[in-house]
């Protein structure tokens, strides 16, 4: 039976959470909420919280979520009806008497339950026999195993147009059609035929572990790769995420939840001991998607590839999730190496390699930060402004006031730290050229306390690309000129012609290649200059001439920033180290390991930074 959304609507106003929770768990206020120890999870400190007024409550450890009537059916496994009935009851209010077409429906979906279940049955059959020898030999090749194969209950679509149709026929062949099993030709007169030939055989199943659709996925090359069940009366793409019955009990234990792009994905993890893995059906995420995401973490984990199409699909979840957010509400980012699904990380590295990633995610603010900011290069009063505006239109998307808030100032802070000029002093200087003009002041010297605790200065090869790569793109000097003027050069040589090229963007505005290389040999650094551009295999896209120009340069002002931020960060690492062996309270371990994590981070990116251009022709 199904209720109208407005019933639904009117029992929830109607009905005091506290009151319905408190009959099990003994309740603490706490301001306008309740809190207590929460029933879905073990614990001994208070994370479960109930609002009345938004009738919903939320568990800050396990991400139990959810209203009365799904506490009712979760907390006390009342089926939904009596869950329903028992509030209706207390509220007073009459539950509706069935509608006659909605019963029908669901007399008709469950009919076609029975179907689905057949069918994989049936193709599991046609898995194991004769047919099935070429898809049992490329499951084989990936790596799968037989328990896997089971578990999943993988099967195989014969390459034929009707031996499924044959082997179903007591079904019918209208609901063959229903289920999407057949293909019925828009032509009057044409016979329906089997949708899936010749396909390895994924079923597809809904949160009660119920099949309601299938991938099936070509052996070896071709085209469609990955044919799926078209949209039925039980099949919603939109809703619909692959592993979710399995992931919801799975991501309780794990505490987090792991979104990718691939059902083979979400298969190798499970293989590798990550239960709490889902994916969307070749789809972008939609709010569907991520609400139920919601109710199994605050945090999902999004994991995808870090080609452009991954990184694509990561930005448009997250724009589509920012409306949503709030306090226990947002994502987070892992980024994989170009070109690596999780399948092939994991085959290639095993589960460690995915582990460390997904024990590093980017925040949401970071990752919208990095996506806006590295858009396009900064070099007139438009684009900063057009960055501006782009950012204030995230921050404005958001629904949740106070978060918003939090949005606006983490970047705005960040943007002007950005576009800021650089904090130096002025200092008076030799004219140049019959002209008095006035130069900045060579850089501030790392902190002491940054050197006293070892902190460490660029690599000299990281020296080298850094200057390579601002000579071939200037216009990331000015810009970033603060970043630039911070990075810790270990020699003296190479600070010179970074302060010289600093000094010019800063005094000549926009430069080109030509009009720097005039300013450099003026200032004495030619020859270092010569040697920079000769220097070969230094690794990263902005010192290679064949790369994209556009990515080169965006590569290049991350590796700045990234560079620039590391003494600092650095520092405070051995800092909140010392402090922590002083008195190693709950509070300094949080910090250190924030600071940590932060550090990896930054490594990690620099790493993937070089790591994926070695896989590219070099010039
Ligand atoms: P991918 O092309 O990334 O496939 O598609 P994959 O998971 O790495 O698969 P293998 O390892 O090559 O076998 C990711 C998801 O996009 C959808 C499917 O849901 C797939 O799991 N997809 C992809 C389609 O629906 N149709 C396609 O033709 C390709
Ligand atoms: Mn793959």
């Amino acid at each position: 039976m199904s209720l109208s959304p407005q019933f639904l609507d009117e029992l929830r106003a109607r009905t005091l959470l506290s009151s319905v929770i408190s009959k099990q768990v003994k309740l603490l206020r706490a301001g306008r909420e309740w809190k207590a120890c929460c029933p879905f999870h073990k614990e001994k400190t208070p994370s479960f919280t109930v609002n009345d007024d938004k009738g919903f409550y939320h568990c800050f450890g396990c991400g139990a979520h959810g209203d009365a009537i799904r506490f009712l059916t979760d907390a006390q496994g009342l089926p939904f009806m009596d869950a329903v009935k028992e509030l209706a009851d207390k509220a007073g209010m009459e539950v509706p008497a069935a509608d006659p077409r909605a019963r029908e429906k669901a007399d008709k979906a469950a009919g076609l339950y029975d179907v689905m279940a057949a069918a994989a049955r049936w193709f599991e059959e046609q898995l194991d026999g004769i047919d099935g020898a070429d898809a049992r030999d490329y499951l084989k090749r990936r790596g799968i195993t037989e328990k896997t194969k089971a578990r999943f209950n993988f099967g195989f679509a014969p390459d034929s147009r009707s031996k499924l149709k044959t082997a179903l026929k007591e079904f019918g062949v209208e609901k063959l059609v229903e289920c999407g099993l057949l293909i019925q030709p828009e032509e009057t007169g044409k016979e329906p035929y089997d949708r899936f030939r010749g396909r390895l055989m994924i079923p597809i199943r809904d949160p009660r572990g119920r099949v309601i659709a299938f991938g099936g996925r070509i052996l070896g090359d071709g085209e469609p790769k990955y044919l799926n069940s078209p949209e039925t009366p039980l099949f919603d793409k939109g809703r619909t995420l692959y592993n979710l019955d399995r992931a919801s009990p799975a991501s309780r234990d794990a505490k987090r939840v792991v979104v990718v792009e691939g059902y083979l994905d979400v298969i190798a993890l499970d293989q590798a001991g990550i239960g709490e893995g889902v994916a969307p059906l070749g789809t972008a995420l939609t709010e569907g998607q991520l609400e139920r995401l919601w109710r199994l973490s605050p945090t999902p984990l999004l994991c995808f590839d870090g080609d452009a199409a991954g990184q694509k699909a990561a930005v448009r979840a997250a724009l589509r999730a920012l409306p949503h957010v709030g306090p226990g509400r947002s994502l987070g980012f892992v980024t994989l190496p170009a070109g690596q699904d999780p399948d092939d990380l994991i085959r290639a590295k095993g589960r460690g390699a995915l582990e460390e990633l997904l024990g590093n995610p980017e925040s949401l603010v970071d990752r919208l930060w990095r996506h806006e900011s590295a858009a396009e290069p900064l070099d007139t009063p438009e684009r900063k402004a057009g960055l501006k505006r782009r950012l204030l239109d995230h921050v404005g998307s958001i629904a949740d006031p106070d978060v918003r808030d939090q949005y606006r100032s983490a970047l705005m802070d960040r943007f002007y730290a950005l576009i800021r000029p650089p904090r130096r002093e002025w200092v008076p200087n030799r004219p140049v050229r019959g002209q008095s003009f006035q130069r900045f002041a060579p850089p501030r010297p790392a902190s002491a306390e940054a050197k006293a605790v070892g902190a460490r200065g660029l690599a000299p090869h990281e020296m080298r690309a850094v200057l390579a790569g601002l000579l071939r793109f200037p216009g990331a000097i000015a810009p970033h000129a603060e970043a630039v003027a911070a990075l810790p050069m270990g020699d003296a040589g190479a600070a010179r012609l970074r302060d010289a090229m600093v000094d010019a963007a800063l005094m000549h505005g926009e430069l080109d290649q030509e009009r720097l290389n005039t300013i450099l040999a003026d200032e004495g650094v030619a020859a270092l200059v010569e040697q920079l551009r000769l220097q070969k295999g230094l690794g990263f896209s902005f010192t290679r001439r064949a790369a994209d120009p556009e990515r080169a340069f965006r590569d290049l002002v991350l590796v700045i920033e990234t560079l620039a931020a590391r003494p600092a960060l650095d520092a405070a690492f051995e800092a909140a180290t010392a402090r922590l062996k002083e008195d190693g309270n709950e509070d300094a371990f949080a910090e250190q390991q924030r600071l940590r994590a932060a550090r990896d981070e930054a490594d990690r990116r620099l790493a993937a930074l070089m790591e994926s251009d070695a896989d590219q022709p070099s010039s």
